[in-house]
């Protein structure tokens, strides 16, 4: 296992459609997978997606922790999870706007528009197939992280540039907000 380097916004790996993963049953898918999983966690963050650690394939790797969960049945808490090859499908009409961070863009935070409820599927490592819907922070982490893998950055999906930066900075106007939003930070 190794802690990998992170790429940062701005390295054309994260601006790139990472690649189908044809055997997710080879070793150095395995190998890869770990290493996103100690990487995530060393962080720390919620989500990794692979081009993030400079590897153009489509593979994910994100939990919930309990401190981050909802009430609902498909917003609780949320073991590691991987996906390979990921697919989701948007359930709901309904946007949500939340806090986003991203190891790729570190000591930012932008709040971004994400769809309530979707449905999401991929392969684990023995090439099973997993499927699952999700709402709230759940949902919003999927969609992130999915979004990695077509080279897409949480500020790309924001509307309002205005609610877009340094955490250090924006924390105190959050907290001064109602706080009826949960503060969000996917990875
Ligand atoms: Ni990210």
């Amino acid at each position: 296992m190794a802690i990998l380097k992170i790429a940062r916004m701005g390295h054309p790996i994260l601006a790139r459609r990472a690649e189908e993963i044809v055997d997710p049953t080879a070793p150095e898918i395995a190998r890869l997978a770990e290493d996103m999983i100690e990487t995530m966690l060393d962080a720390p963050g919620v989500g990794l997606a692979a081009p993030q650690v400079h590897a153009g394939s489509r593979l994910i790797v994100f939990q919930v922790p309990e401190g981050r969960a909802g009430d609902g049945k498909d917003d609780g808490a949320v073991p590691l999870t991987l996906l390979i090859n990921p697919a989701i499908e948007f359930l709901s009409d309904d946007m949500a706007l939340g806090w986003e961070g991203c190891l790729s863009i570190p000591e930012m935070m932008g709040e971004v528009p994400r769809v309530m409820r979707i449905g999401y599927s991929g392969l684990d490592l023995a090439g099973r197939r997993v499927e699952r819907e999700a709402t709230g922070f759940h949902a919003r982490v999927v969609q992130h992280e999915y979004d990695h893998l077509d080279g897409i950055l949480y500020p790309m999906r924001m509307a309002d540039l205005s609610r877009f930066g340094f955490t250090a900075e924006l924390r105190k106007m959050v907290s001064e907000e109602d706080g009826e939003r949960d503060e969000e930070e996917p990875d």
